[in-house]
């Protein structure tokens, strides 16, 4: 169910038995030599999808712009400063609650959103409580790649290749989605260098070709497949435990 493909009667009609929303979240920025831009957006929005198809539950349309600032030495990525996306977020979720929402799952494809995302829940409330009466929200986010069972599948399918940006996992992934897109060259070196940084010209010398410890050659489209269903299946049953809060 998609609320981009919902007219405003069907999205009333929901709102009277179902008061639970997903918005995907991901990023566009550089995936490695390579893996796509879209990647973090695109694994993001599968995933919900799948879950939203899965509990029947509403899919906001993807914000698939994120804090990416340390890419931006790569040509493509795109990124919205912390205070820009804390105010994305917010403000997309105090649209869903002035319509009756009041449990909203994020779906995250991204690392680099994770504290800015928490900030803006901090903002968001702080802003219904000068609200009255105050609705109720209820807000949580997923990373979906470090889901326990997403790290099982991996570790069988990768081993210690997995890295920690431009994985294999979430490379797979897009390849599932779009496999006319699959490009599974090794890469020089195989493994790429780990490590931490600190800003984009760091993490460029660090890491020439943008990956981060990972060999995305291993990915293949149908290990894709299996990411997918198994990320989608671990998070609706988080969901659904999320979705039932009163
Ligand atoms: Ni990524």
């Amino acid at each position: 169910m998609r609320l981009q493909l919902a007219t405003w009667p069907q999205v009333d009609a929901y709102l009277a038995h179902c008061k639970s929303a997903i918005l995907p979240i991901g990023s566009t920025e550089q995936h490695g030599p390579t893996g796509l831009i879209g990647t973090d957006a695109l694994c993001a929005e599968a995933i919900a999808h799948r879950v939203g198809d899965m509990l029947g539950v509403m899919v906001a349309p993807t914000i698939a712009v994120g804090m990416a600032q340390h890419h931006m030495e790569f040509p493509g990525s795109m990124t919205l400063r912390p205070s820009t996306l804390m105010a994305v977020v917010r403000d997309c979720l105090l649209s869903l609650v002035r319509h009756g929402f009041r449990r909203v799952l994020l779906v995250n494809g991204h690392g680099g959103n994770a504290a800015t995302v928490h900030a803006a829940f901090a903002e968001t409330q702080m802003e219904l409580d000068a609200l009255s009466p105050r609705p109720e929200l209820h807000t949580r986010l997923i990373n979906w790649w470090e889901m326990p069972e997403i790290d099982r599948l991996s570790a069988e399918l990768y081993g210690n290749s997995v890295g920690a940006h431009a994985t294999p996992p979430e490379l797979a992934l897009t390849w599932a989605l779009h496999p006319e897109t699959a490009d599974n060259r090794v890469l020089e070196p195989r493994l790429a260098p780990r490590g931490s940084f600190h800003g984009a010209a760091d993490f460029r010398a660090r890491f020439p070709d943008g990956r981060i410890g990972s060999d995305p050659s291993l990915a293949t489209p149908a290990h894709g497949e299996r990411m997918l269903e198994t990320a989608a299946a671990e998070i609706a049953r988080v969901a659904e435990g999320f979705f039932a809060v009163e």
